[in-house]
């Protein structure tokens, strides 16, 4: 069977643990090569990856893929730029850019958020997100397209808290909505041009991000209460639908939310 992604050429951010790691290793299985990002090169002492202390892009490379690694913050515009400019130097272009670097301070009210944990927040999940976007589609706009007429596609990871009000998460909330609009926004700028902006909204998955609520025991049984579905997500469910809007079954879907989140928002 052909590969789906044979010859594109991919940016995932905050590609070192949890959802970032396992769609670059899901998107570099369906034959795309990826310039894996993060802050730092390997996953996060919390997460549940069994390989932890081996970077993204030598774990695919390790399974016959095309990865390699730059560090960059993805609320940092020098870095964005500078990521977007070595695809462009390794590999000549950029077929998908997916957004996916994210953080989440605490649970608590707004009054007891601090304006930094606000800050930084919004600086990474919504701004980063904006970056992404910018930079991506400058280089997208730039390029000769595909055969097929298409220029690229943007994969932002948002999340039901761009969707709903998820209890004690506000700054969380307000960056992931951010995320959500920007994405619907950009789709009616570019989608004349045939890049497809879209975002994934998970539920609640096992990364390092959540292993602090799953390791509680009242956290852990409203988590499922609240999830019809018998089970809560994984990093590899939101790396299907990456690889999805990835590809070319997915060439009309553009400023869609594709929620994936177990039913926890058709109540
Ligand atoms: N885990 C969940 O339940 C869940 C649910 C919905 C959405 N999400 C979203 O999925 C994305 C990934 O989350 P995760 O659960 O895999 O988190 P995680 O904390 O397990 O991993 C996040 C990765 O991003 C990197 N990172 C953090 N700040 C960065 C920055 N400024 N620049 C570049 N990289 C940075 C980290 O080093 C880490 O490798 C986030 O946007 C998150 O909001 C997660």
């Amino acid at each position: 069977m052909s590969r789906r992604l044979e010859g594109q050429i991919a940016i995932v951010t905050g590609s070192s643990s949890g959802n970032g790691r396992a769609i670059a290793v899901a998107l570099a299985r369906e034959g795309a090569t990826i310039l894996c990002s993060d802050i730092r090169p390997t996953a996060l002492a919390g997460g549940y990856e069994t390989d932890r202390e081996v970077p993204t892009h030598e774990a695919i490379v390790n399974a016959g893929g095309k990865a390699a690694y730059q560090q960059a913050d993805a609320s940092k515009a020098v870095d964005v730029e500078a990521l977007v400019s070595r695809a462009v130097a390794l590999y000549g272009r950029l077929d998908i850019m997916v957004n996916n670097a994210g953080v989440f301070t605490a649970v608590h009210t707004i009054l007891e958020e601090t304006e930094e944990q606000y800050d930084f927040t919004m600086n990474v999940n919504a701004k980063g997100v904006w970056l992404g976007c910018k930079y991506a589609i400058g280089q997208m706009m730039k390029q000769t397209p595909r055969a097929d007429g298409t220029r690229g596609r943007i994969i932002n990871i948002a999340s039901i808290g761009g969707l709903v009000g998820l209890a004690l998460e506000p700054a969380y909330c307000a960056s992931k909505g951010a995320v959500v609009n920007l994405t619907r926004q950009l789709a009616v700028d570019f989608s004349p041009h045939r890049i497809n902006v879209n975002a994934i909204c998970p539920g609640f998955l096992a990364t390092a991000m959540v292993r602090p609520f799953l390791e509680d025991k009242t956290f852990n049984e409203t988590l499922h209460a609240l999830t019809p579905y018998p089970r809560l997500g994984t990093p590899e469910d939101v790396a299907k639908s990456a690889v999805f809007l990835a590809s070319d079954d997915a060439e009309w879907i553009a400023g869609s939310m594709l929620t994936l989140d177990g039913a926890f928002t058709a109540r």
